[in-house]
Order: C-alpha cells, then structure tokens, then sequence
C-alpha cells in the first residue's frame, strides 16, 4: 500500500497545481488521474477551443481584412485533418509539459480511477490492477463534465458536446446550438468562421445572460449576426428526429413551436459538477443541492483532511479560480495561514471580439451598498493600434465609487479582451483609484492606452473623445 501526506485526485489545472505546490513545500505527494493529465482544460476545453479559435480568426482575417490591407491571397481553403492535427499537438504539448513539471518536483503520477472506500483510503483502479492508496490529505480537484437535457443525448456523433465539436474531421454543413452561454458562443463562433451555416438556440431573453455585462454581449451578437450566425433568443430546445440524414430540431421560439435542420447538433447548457462519483456521499462529504462539495475558505470540506477544489468546489467554473485554489489548499495543508480571500475572479469569454471582466457589474455595485457611481467608457475605434489592426469594434466601461474614485469593476468588449483585463483585476486587486490608471503612463501605440483614457472618460476628461455624460449620469463626474 502507498502512504502519501497528499494525494490529489484529479489532474486538471486546480490538481497539477495544488500537487506541484505541495510538492514544492516538503510533502510527499501523489496525483491520480483517470484521463489526461491536464484535466478538461488543456485535453477537451481551454486549450484546444483558443487554438480553433486563433486558427479560424487567421482564416476570417485573410478572408475579409487582407485585401484592404493591400495583401491579396488567393485559393485560402481549410484542411480540416492538418487543423485537427495541429490542435492536438498544442494539446499534447501542453498535457506532456504538465508530466514534465509533475516529474520535476518528484509527484508520484498514478494514472487509474480512485474510489474512496473510507475517508483516509482510496482504492484504485489501474492498469497495474487494484490498488490501496493511503494519506494523511485528501484533495478532490475531479471537476465537472456537460448537462445534459431530456431530448438530447449525446452520443458525439450527431449531437456533440464540446468534446466532439473540438474533435470534427468534416466542417458540418448545418449546426444547431443548443444554449447561448459561454461554450456554445465560443464554437459557434470558430464553425461559423470555418463555414457552417450556425443557428444558436437560446432558452433565456439574451446571450451570455448573467455572464457578461449587458453592454458587451451586445457588440458580440451584433459581430455574430454580421458575420451570418442566426441567433434566436427565448428559444427553448424540446427535441428532435432524424429524417433521412438531417436532424430537425424542435424549439419553443417565443412561445411558437419552430423546427430548425441540422447536420450536428451542439448540446452547451452548462456542467455539472462530478460530486456523484467517487463515492464522495459515502464518506459522508456534504454536498449542496447544486451538486458542489460544501468547501470553507481554506478550501477544507466538512470530513476532517479531505478538501475539495476547482469545478466540484463551486461556481464560477473557470480554471484560473480552480488554480489559485491549488496553491491555497497546498499551502494551507503545509499549515500557512491561508484563506480565499480574492476580491475578484477575471472571466473571459472568447467569442469574436472577445468579453473581458473583472469586477462587479452596475448592477452589482449597486447591490453591494454604492449606489453613486462614476463610469468611463472609451471605444476601441479611437484607439490607434485598434485601427491599425483593423478591429475597432468595443470598448473597455471602468465603474468606481463616485466619493472615493476606487474601481469597482472594468468591463471590456474588444480585441485582446482576454490579456488587457489583468490590468484591471490588479487594480482591484489593490484598491486603486481611477487616478492610479490615469496616470499610470501606457505605451504608445497600444490597445492598453484604451485602460487609460477610460479611467480618464470616468473622471471627465478623456483626450481621445469629446466628454459627454453618460446616460443617467450627470457631468458631475468632472
Ligand atoms: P452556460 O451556463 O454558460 O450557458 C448555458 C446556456 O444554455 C444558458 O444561457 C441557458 O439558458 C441555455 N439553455 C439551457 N437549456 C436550454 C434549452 N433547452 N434550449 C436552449 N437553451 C438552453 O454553459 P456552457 O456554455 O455550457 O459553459 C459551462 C461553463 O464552462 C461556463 O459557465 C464557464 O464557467 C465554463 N467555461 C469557461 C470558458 C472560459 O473561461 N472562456 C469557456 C467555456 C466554458
């Protein structure tokens, strides 16, 4: 039998992390994992989606910017095969880089499926056969995997999750998405761009709702109806039968039945949590209705030495959260004096232009007990490096306290979302005020003066635009 002082059971971003880290901090430990090292992540999610997306933005570019930019290009055709292998091998190398670094610091990697069979051993099934693994912790980073919904079963033939999407050997002519959250937008958006006709089935009144501020998911729904994706709000998806070789999707439109043909459906209403495997209820780990494991701000669960993180932990599921937990939940078992106490968590949806934020929304703000606020918005369009890379499209919105000038949140819709927002969850981070972005100096000629002269817009006198009240804020802001 194997005793470790931890063993994480899973490998994707929150358990590599949490295992190197305890590794790193003296403890013998051991990771289990059934899959891919690496987890959902760099395998089946992030990574090979971002390499799609950047490889399909590089198509659309050529397509519609190139020859305005005086560059003609002939012949552009998409073989699927090498697209597919070289999304692969980005995953591959990402997944054998986390082998590399688990080596380096001397984790014991067990490839198998772990079962709890009481709450200080794991049985585990291998290659090598059953085994017993004993710890003195516990870890559980086992994340979550797809809904599914009556109706639609997925088989990643005809309907797909995002697994099979991001694994098609022919671009499907026609495409219904069922859900217009995060992933569904995502991959919408990369089919589209590769040539399938899109159609985007969303049961609630808007895209991204509850994700995104309200602003910003309005610049991505206009770029998608642009470039030829039909989107259908208050579209709830009941079924569907296959006749011949096409698949008609039924949906309650506006209270309408409507059907919609398909070659491939796309199943993205949201994940679960994977509470129900494990034998995690037996062991007697409370677990919410939801399905997440009740975890405390030291990421420990209700039995002593088990801790959970990542996905199964809770809302939102994002892998930098699952990541920042690893190293917490390690340095905690190390006994440091560790909490959760991050003011924000970044979220980046990477639809065409990307949605970037950090921070509270109006909305939230106004909830949390600042009812007087300051908000700068600056677009992209008045931004040189924006229209030199001819994606003007956004805006970056900063809202602070009205007394204090502390920034409360900074939303972004535009290009380069995705890296501009750490400037942002730094800020909030520590506290800082709009003066403290305005008068930071940005390098010229960059996306990042966008940051800038919002927090300028916000205090009234951006250079780059003519000041005007927001609407339902008065020039006060001056
Ligand atoms: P989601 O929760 O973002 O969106 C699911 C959508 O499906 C909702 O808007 C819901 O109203 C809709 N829906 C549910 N049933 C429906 C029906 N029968 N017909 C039509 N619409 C229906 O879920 P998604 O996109 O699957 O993503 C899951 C999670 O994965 C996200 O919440 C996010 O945490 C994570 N993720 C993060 C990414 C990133 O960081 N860039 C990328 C992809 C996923």
């Amino acid at each position: 039998m194997s005793q470790y002082d931890v063993c994480v059971i899973g490998a994707g971003p929150g358990g590599y992390v949490a295992a190197i880290r305890s590794a790193q901090l003296g403890l013998k430990t051991a990771i289990i994992e059934r899959e891919a090292l690496g987890g959902v992540c760099l395998n089946v999610g992030c990574i090979p989606s971002k390499a799609m997306i950047a490889a399909t933005h590089f198509l659309h570019k050529a397509q519609h910017d190139a020859e305005t930019m005086g560059i003609k290009i002939s012949d552009i055709s998409v073989d699927m095969k090498k697209l597919k292998n070289w999304k692969q091998s980005v995953c591959d190398k990402m997944s054998g880089g986390v082998g590399q670094l688990l080596k380096g610091n001397k984790v014991d990697v067990i490839m198998g499926e772990a079962q709890f069979v009481s709450s200080t051993e794991l049985s585990l099934k291998s290659s090598k056969g059953q085994q017993a693994v004993r710890a003195k912790n516990f870890i559980i980073a086992t994340g979550s995997r797809p809904i599914e919904i009556p109706g639609f079963k997925p088989d990643e033939k005809e309907v797909l999750t995002s697994t099979g999407a991001l694994d098609l050997e022919k671009i499907p002519k026609r495409v219904v998405t069922i859900g217009g959250g995060y992933i569904g937008l995502e991959i919408s958006s990369y089919l589209r761009k590769l040539g399938s006709e899109v159609t985007v089935l969303e049961a609630g009144g808007a895209l991204l709702s509850g994700a995104a501020d309200p602003d910003c998911v309005k610049v991505v729904e206009r770029r998608l109806k642009k470039n030829g994706v039909n989107v259908f709000t208050k579209a709830f998806a009941k079924s569907f039968k296959k006749t011949g070789s096409t698949l008609k999707v039924t949906a309650e439109v506006n209270g309408k039945m409507e059907t919609f043909d398909a070659d491939k459906i796309l199943l993205t209403v949201g994940r679960k949590p994977n509470s129900d495997q494990m034998n995690l209820s037996k062991i007697g780990l409370n677990i919410d209705e939801r399905g997440f494991v009740k975890v405390n701000a030291q990421m420990k669960t209700n039995v002593p030495h088990i801790y959970a993180i990542g996905d199964i932990a809770g809302q939102p599921m994002l892998a930098h959260k699952a990541s920042h937990e690893g190293v917490l939940v390690a340095e905690v078992i190390a006994g440091h004096n560790r909490v959760y106490d991050a003011k924000t968590v970044p979220a980046v949806i990477f639809t065409d232009p990307e949605i970037a934020s950090a921070g509270w929304t109006e909305e939230e703000c106004k909830s949390h007990g600042h009812p007087d606020l300051k908000i700068g918005k600056f677009s992209f369009a008045a931004n040189g490096r924006a229209v030199s890379l001819m994606e003007t499209d956004g805006f970056v919105k900063i809202i602070a306290d009205k007394k204090t000038n502390i920034v409360l949140g900074v939303h972004i819709v535009g290009p380069e979302a995705s890296n501009l927002i750490s400037e942002a969850v730094l800020a909030i981070e520590m506290g800082a005020t709009l003066e403290d972005l305005a008068l930071s100096i940005h390098p010229h000629p960059t996306l990042g003066e966008v940051m800038m002269e919002t927090a300028d817009a916000a205090l009234g006198h951006a250079i780059h635009m003519i000041n005007r009240p927001l609407s339902g804020s008065p020039r006060a802001n001056a």
